[in-house]
């Protein structure tokens, strides 16, 4: 009966309960050793040694069905589980630059062939740099023109554009001749749109020596658009105002997201202004320490997400610091 049942048995469990049944201490085989005195004397050795011969056979079936029921399951599990060792890797995702520092370099890079260095200057500003001192005073309606974030320090500001670094240089550079270019992040707090964000890139530029003209600055900003969208791209100035330069413009470039038959990157107009511009006020000459009747210049702001958005035909800015892996693994 024993070996009868064990030959149906197939999981490692099963053979523990019979092990209990024909082998534990209530087993057959076990009372008969337990009742062996109960036994005649000389019948004794007899009943012993046959009972020892079951118990023998009966351990040795177990342990080679033992060994049988693990070798299947083992089989189970080494088919269940195949690994295609030749399958190819996955390779881990790499980080990358930002679309916004890349198109930054690349500016930066246009501009240091032209002659121009790169200054730092900090985001966050006090009241004085980012208005007083490029003359746009405190409640001189201008100030409308850019809508502030505040901090809960007492005139510290996040810089609304770059402008301010126009000082800080001229500052530092007094009394040499001045070519530089000031790039960073600016903030506004202000309704977004399709081409306003509240935070975005500016590249301020900034050029003071004796019998600058706006000559200078319009061969510069024009020269700039060939180099970075190609020798035919179309530009056109526009009279502006800014308290920091007299006489002001702005600069458009034909867009090329729609070819100027209008779209969401241009606001329908088939042009985008990527840059403020002027010669620089001869008041912020004079609060950056040069001698307005003997030196000039000229300053202009470029939007570096403007100059991206035309280069690679993206039609909202918002999508630039939305964090869109999406977006930002194509570049
Ligand atoms: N700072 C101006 C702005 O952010 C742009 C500008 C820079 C205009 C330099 C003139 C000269 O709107």
């Amino acid at each position: 009966q024993a070996e009868q049942e064990l030959a149906g048995l197939t999981s490692e469990s099963d053979l523990q309960n019979w092990r209990t049944q024909f082998l534990g201490r209530s087993a057959m085989v076990m009372q008969i050793f337990r009742r062996l005195p109960e036994a005649p004397q000389e019948e004794r050795p007899g009943i012993g040694q046959f009972a020892n011969q079951v118990k023998s056979a009966l351990e040795e079936k177990l342990a080679e069905k033992m060994d049988a029921v693990k070798a299947s399951a083992l089989q189970e599990n080494l088919s269940g589980e195949s690994l295609d060792v030749t399958l190819p890797g996955r390779s881990p995702s790499r980080g990358r630059l930002h679309i916004q520092t890349k198109v930054t370099r690349e500016v930066c890079h246009i501009f240091a062939e032209m002659g121009f260095q790169v200054f730092q200057s900090p985001e966050v500003e006090s009241d004085d740099y980012n208005f007083e001192l490029l003359n746009i005073p405190a409640h001189h309606p201008a100030r409308d023109m850019w809508d502030t974030f505040f901090t809960t320090e007492e005139n510290v500001v996040l810089r609304t554009h770059t402008s301010p670094g126009q000082i800080r240089s001229m500052r530092a550079f007094h009394p040499d001749p001045i070519r530089v270019v000031l790039p960073g992040m600016c903030y506004r707090y202000e309704q977004t749109d399709a081409n306003h964000e509240i935070q975005f890139n500016q590249l301020e530029l900034l050029v003071v020596g004796k019998d600058i003209t706006f000559a200078h600055l319009k061969g510069t900003l024009e020269e700039f658009a060939k180099r970075m969208f190609g020798r035919d791209v179309r530009t056109r100035f526009r009279p502006s105002y800014f308290p920091f330069t007299e006489p002001s413009a702005e600069m458009d470039v034909e867009c090329f997201v729609c070819g100027g038959k209008g779209c969401p990157a241009c606001g329908s107009k088939g042009w985008l202004e990527i840059c403020g511009c002027g010669l620089t006020h001869p008041v912020v000459l004079k609060n950056g320490g040069y001698d307005p009747d003997v030196y000039t210049g000229f300053a202009a702001g470029l939007g570096i997400e403007r100059i991206s958005m035309l280069r690679y035909r993206i039609d909202d800015i918002r999508n630039f610091w939305r964090n869109d892996v999406r977006f930002l693994e194509q570049f």
